[in-house]
């Protein structure tokens, strides 16, 4: 079995995980946390969004976030941006690279970002655009890639029409999320397959949420075909607002663990993922949802 030698993790923490939080996070801790996903070695880092703050008021302090990080050079900060509204707000902070995300299921696209598939996609074109030509990065998220809370199984045409709808309109890599976590490997390698007859395996990534504890195992299913990127969240933070029982990403601690155990480099020093992840968990009030994260941390103390 031939795996990638090298994997790219997107540490989603900072945004996918804080966006679910019931209290609300102080801007400096969220700033803090960047700065110790970074001094861990993790050079790509989903910080923020600009969506409505009425929606999710969880990252209504985008703006002070993304003033408030201290750049590190090589390291590149995305944020999400669901329209021309959000992205205007956006392009002043200096993002690398924005996030569309639309949905291959039409309930989740209303639920989440309140309108249709076809509709989004309109609404994404002149972001995509508008980014591009300020030389941003693009990238999509297909959410409900495998799974649908409200629709139940989604067809990996699904997939493969929403894949081939952002690349038409210039997205230049895509997330094959699995927002709920009710994905298995088979079922995520079709996902996944569905996305690549329009991009590269270099630009299409997984995105899988842990509900189910299938995270790893799909992860592996992923490196399988050969997909090297991949999106997690610190001490398995996260989870949507418009996705009632979807727990958080698979942990980044457990996957850089895995990876570096099967011989695979990520850059990231797991020793201080661990401190960051325990750093953002104990300001929430718990301990980490990651078994690596709880297995190292008794080493250390035992
Ligand atoms: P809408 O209500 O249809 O928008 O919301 P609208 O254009 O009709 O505007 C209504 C109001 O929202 C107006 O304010 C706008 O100014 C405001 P009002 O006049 O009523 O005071 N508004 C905005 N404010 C700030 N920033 C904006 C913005 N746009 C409109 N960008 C919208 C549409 C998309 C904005 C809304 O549905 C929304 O914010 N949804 C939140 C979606 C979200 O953040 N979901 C979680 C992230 S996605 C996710 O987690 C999945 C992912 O991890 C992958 C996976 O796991 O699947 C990426
Ligand atoms: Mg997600």
């Amino acid at each position: 079995m031939d795996f990638p030698s090298h994997v790219q993790l997107i540490d989603v923490g900072p945004r996918d995980g804080l966006q679910n939080e019931k209290t609300m996070v102080p801007a400096a801790t969220k700033i803090e946390l960047v700065q110790r996903l970074q001094s861990a070695g993790l050079t790509e880092i989903e910080v923020t969004s600009f969506v409505s703050p009425k929606w999710v008021p969880q990252m209504a302090d985008n703006v002070e976030v993304m003033a408030g990080i201290t750049r590190q050079p090589g390291v590149h900060y995305s944020v999400l941006t669901p329209n021309l509204q959000g992205y205007e707000a956006a392009v002043k902070t200096r993002p690398d690279e924005i996030v569309v995300f639309g949905a291959a299921s039409e309930a989740f696209s209303q639920k989440n970002i309140n309108c249709s598939i076809a509709e989004s996609m309109e609404r994404f074109a002149p972001v995509v655009q508008a980014a591009l030509a300020a030389g941003i990065a693009v990238r999509g998220a297909i959410s409900c890639a495998v799974g649908c809370p409200y629709e139940g199984d989604v067809a990996p045409e699904r997939v493969a029409l929403v894949a081939r709808l952002m690349r038409e309109m210039g997205v230049q890599r895509v997330d094959v999320a699995d927002t709920i976590g009710v994905g298995t490997p088979l079922k995520v390698q079709r996902a996944l397959g569905a996305a690549l007859p329009h991009y590269a395996i270099d630009q299409v990534s997984g995105h899988f949420h842990d509900t189910y504890g299938m995270a790893l195992a799909n992860t592996l299913a992923a490196l399988q075909l050969g997909v090297w990127n991949f999106q997690s969240s610190v001490a398995g933070l996260g989870g949507c607002p418009y996705a009632r029982g979807a727990t958080g990403n698979v942990a980044t601690e457990d996957v850089v663990y895995m990876l570096h155990g099967m011989g695979i480099s990520t850059g990231i020093d797991l020793d201080r993922l661990i401190d960051a992840g325990q750093f953002i968990s104990a300001a929430l009030g718990r301990k980490p949802h990651s078994r690596v994260s709880h297995a190292l941390q008794a080493k250390r103390t035992g």
